[in-house]
């Protein structure tokens, strides 16, 4: 197949800035080796997460949605040291792939990954007292609203709450959609746009993932 100009965008930023290290390669072919799905952020997205987590200072991150830890990698190494990553995975042989990459990445006492339903496993976590100040969602798009809202619960001022796939190549224009992940995220985009306790910005984006966004949101 040829690659679209996006693609090729795509690995030529990749390339130049040097993104991706044997640490993230391995990680990425252990999740082919493992027939695991190919949906981890790409790796200039996963730039963007080191980003958005230097940007607002984040000590303590939520992520759901580990799959082989590849955007764990990525949080993990923008706080090192000084905090903390919890990453949620409810595919308990997924969650031991992800924590190989982890250690092989030196980020075992950084990035912890949690086993369980999201949604059960965020009502058991105990944050200390302290907030959260970068929220990852990219998983389980029907629920998307309701990690919104215990991600708000537990932020701070200037804290951040990232939503992956809330384009879907354009099918979230689909008003009639039975996709459940389109359904969701169409909840999802509705619920900000009209919410006024975040700011939030859509991006639509391109490249190896095909056509698809993040939405970005922070808390007044
Ligand atoms: N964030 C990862 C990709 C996550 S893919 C990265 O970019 O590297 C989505 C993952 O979420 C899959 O591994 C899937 O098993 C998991 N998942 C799906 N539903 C879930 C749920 N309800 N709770 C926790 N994890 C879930
Ligand atoms: C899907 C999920 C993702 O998190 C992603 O980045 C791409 C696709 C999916 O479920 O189709
Ligand atoms: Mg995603």
């Amino acid at each position: 197949m040829t690659e679209t100009i996006f693609e090729k965008v795509d690995h030529y930023l990749s390339e130049i800035f040097s993104l991706e290290d044997d640490i993230l390669k391995d990680t990425e072919s252990s999740i082919i080796e493992n027939g695991m799905p190919e949906h981890s952020v790409s790796s200039n997205q996963g730039q963007f997460l080191y980003l958005l987590a230097k940007m607002c200072n984040a000590k303590n991150i939520i992520e759901i949605g580990t799959l082989g830890g590849y955007s764990s990698i990525w949080l993990g190494r923008a706080i090192n040291g000084q905090g903390k990553v919890i990453s949620i995975e409810i595919d308990k042989d997924f969650a031991e792939v992800a924590k190989r990459n982890i250690e092989k990445a030196g980020l075992t006492n950084t990035v912890e990954v949690k086993t369980g339903r999201a949604l059960d496993v965020l009502n058991q976590i105990d944050l200390k007292g302290k907030p959260v100040d970068l929220f990852f969602m990219d998983a389980d798009k029907p629920n998307y609203v309701a990690y919104f809202d215990w991600a708000l619960k537990n932020a701070r001022k200037g804290s951040l709450i990232i939503a992956d796939n809330v384009i879907r190549e354009g099918k979230v224009l689909d008003q009639n959609s039975t996709d459940e992940k389109v359904v969701g995220v169409r909840a999802y985009n509705q619920m900000l746009a009209k919410n006024n306790k975040v700011v939030s910005s859509v991006l639509q984006q391109v490249g190896i993932k095909d056509y698809d966004g993040i939405a970005i949101s922070l808390v007044k």
